[in-house]
């Protein structure tokens, strides 16, 4: 049989480049949609760069989409891109609308002209539960998105489910809660601790400035989640799935453990800074992943202290190296 060939819309990002490695080492042909910028940043994917097809495309821009899907023809597309930093989604809501939300409309329909055999991977979020209505989140859990950017994911959401039930596609949303790595960008708020313990360890800081210490999220590792994607498309038939953890810690639990990691005190080096807060804070978040267990047979293998100290470990190397 030849080999199956798989699309990824953000391949250079942290999903992008864990999901693209597992295709790899399952003998897909991968093609990675980029987009155009002065600086390319090929960071995550520099190791496997020779082994996948970079192809340039926007999800801003539907002519791009169609025409790759025309000229390389996937089985499977995983639509990983998006604005996918919270904080920035109040300042820039339209453009996060426009990536974030309209942006899976356009990869939606660029498969159904191009081809509706296709089999298409949603990356949902955990944001759009929001304010939540029942603890944990589920499937079933009502949506009260709490940013521009959970605004937009519910849109994405639901127009895959449209597409699905309109046009009998065989469009999946992979509601995912939180998924770290060191390959995290240096924004969020895991990646930005482990990074700042290290920096902090090494001498070239003396402090870590951080907004709200008691938001609870369900971390998870990104590179057990991927693997979940690929399941997913597997199955006979498209539906919507939770991946979680089912256990969920605070910004201020995770602290303490990084610190902990290399002898520190987090009390000694975290200070409060306004800058971080949000206009509106998603409080606690917590998924019940029994579905795709039950369907999928999809369990986390990464508990949440081996997560944070991989994070950690890895990134003193690299501040040693000096390359953070
Ligand atoms: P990420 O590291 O921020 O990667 C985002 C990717 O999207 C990058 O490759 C980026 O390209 C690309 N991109 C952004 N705008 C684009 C555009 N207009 N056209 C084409 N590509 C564009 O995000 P991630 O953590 O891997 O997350 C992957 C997806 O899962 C995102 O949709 C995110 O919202 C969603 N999600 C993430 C989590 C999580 O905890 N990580 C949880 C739930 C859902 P550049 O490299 O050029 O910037
Ligand atoms: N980024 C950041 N920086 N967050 C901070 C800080 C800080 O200095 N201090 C406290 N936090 C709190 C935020 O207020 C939020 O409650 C929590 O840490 C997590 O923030 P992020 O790491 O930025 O992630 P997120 O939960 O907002 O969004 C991530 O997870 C979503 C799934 O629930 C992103 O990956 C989204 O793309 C994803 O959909």
């Amino acid at each position: 049989m030849p080999a199956k060939k798989a699309l990824i819309t953000g391949i250079t990002g942290q999903d992008g480049s864990y999901l693209a490695e597992y295709l790899l080492s399952m003998d897909y042909e991968v093609i990675g949609m980029i987009r155009r910028s002065s600086t390319m940043s090929f960071e995550r994917i520099a190791h496997f760069q020779d082994r996948v097809t970079l192809v340039s495309g926007d999800l801003a821009d539907e002519v791009s989409m169609l025409t790759i899907l025309k000229e390389h023809r996937p089985n499977e597309v995983y639509n990983l891109a998006a604005q996918s930093f919270v904080q920035t989604s109040w300042g820039q809501p339209v453009f996060t609308g426009e990536t974030t939300a309209l942006g899976v409309t356009r990869v939606l329909d660029a498969i159904r002209m191009a081809d509706p055999e296709i089999r298409f991977y949603q990356a949902s979020s955990s944001e759009m539960f929001g304010k939540v209505h029942e603890v944990p989140q589920r499937e079933t859990t009502p949506f009260y998105p709490r940013s521009p950017y959970g605004v937009a994911k519910v849109y994405g959401h639901w127009i895959t489910v449209n597409y699905r039930e309109s046009y009998g596609m065989h469009a999946t949303s992979g509601i995912l809660f939180n998924h770290e790595s060191p390959r995290r960008g240096l924004e969020f708020v895991t990646r930005k601790i482990t990074n700042g313990v290290a920096r902090i360890k090494c001498g070239l800081d003396d402090a870590l400035y951080l907004g709200n210490l008691d938001a609870q999220r369900d971390w998870g590792y990104a590179a057990d989640y991927v693997e979940a994607m690929w399941r997913m498309l597997q199955q006979d038939s498209p539906n919507d799935y939770v991946l979680a953890t089912g256990e969920t810690h605070s910004v201020r639990e995770f602290c303490e453990l990084a610190f902990s990691v290399v002898d520190l005190d987090w009390e000694k080096y975290v200070r409060r800074d306004e800058r971080f807060f949000r206009p509106a804070e998603v409080d606690l978040l917590v998924g019940d992943p029994s579905k795709a267990a039950a369907l999928l047979g999809w369990r986390p293998s990464t508990s949440f202290e081996d997560l944070v100290a991989m994070m950690v470990t890895a990134d003193v190397d690299r501040v040693r190296k000096g390359l953070v």
